[in-house]
């Protein structure tokens, strides 16, 4: 009876495992993958006059899982010294909704969380890597975030517009969520 069932249970696992496999693998063939839905993705509102030239963001594990240890690599060319001041205005948003309304002091919290780069920053290329626990109790929603960073004199710094859906994916058994 019980190795039936477990037999049975590899028999359902087996595909799953397979198809699961099968979608995480970059794939040269474009017929055989259908794509799997991009869980995050940004835009860049940075005017080319703004203080920091966006380069790239990306984030491991992509994509981000609710109750893990997000990774965010952000990297850019900050054109002008960025002194203590600085502030971002962050929104975050579920659907219509507004769940965040906020003004973060830039500096300050880079020094809460200890991250790799602190005020001030002397111009030139960099590459921040921040780790950010995303608690278990976030709900299986989709969120946007906009950030816009300004200096201490107001000029705009960066623009970013972050899209994340930790909704459970159909067709997907909510495996890893
Ligand atoms: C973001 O926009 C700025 C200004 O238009 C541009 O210089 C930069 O290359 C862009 N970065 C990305 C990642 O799109
Ligand atoms: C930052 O470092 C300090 C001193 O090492 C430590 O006490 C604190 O918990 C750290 N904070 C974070 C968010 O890692």
């Amino acid at each position: 009876m019980l190795s039936r069932l477990f037999f049975l249970g590899l028999f359902v696992l087996q595909p799953v495992l397979a198809s699961i496999i099968f979608q995480q693998q970059p794939s040269s063939d474009p017929i055989a993958l259908v794509p799997e839905s991009k869980r995050w993705h940004y835009t860049n509102c940075t005017a080319p006059e703004d203080i920091i030239e966006l380069y790239d963001i990306a984030v491991s594990p992509d994509p981000p899982l609710r109750g893990e240890v997000l990774t965010v690599t952000a990297s850019g060319y900050v054109k002008e010294r960025l002194e203590e001041g600085m502030y971002a205005d962050v929104l975050v948003k579920v659907g219509l909704i507004k769940i965040l309304q906020k003004r973060f002091d830039v500096c300050e919290e880079a020094r809460n969380a200890n991250a790799t780069i602190q005020c001030p920053v002397e111009p030139g290329e960099y590459s921040i890597v921040q780790e950010i626990e995303l608690p278990k109790e976030i709900p299986p929603a989709a969120f946007k975030a906009s950030v816009v960073a300004y200096n201490a004199d107001d000029a705009p710094v960066v623009c970013v517009d972050l899209w994340i859906d930790f909704r459970p994916q159909p067709g997907k058994l909510g495996l890893g969520l």
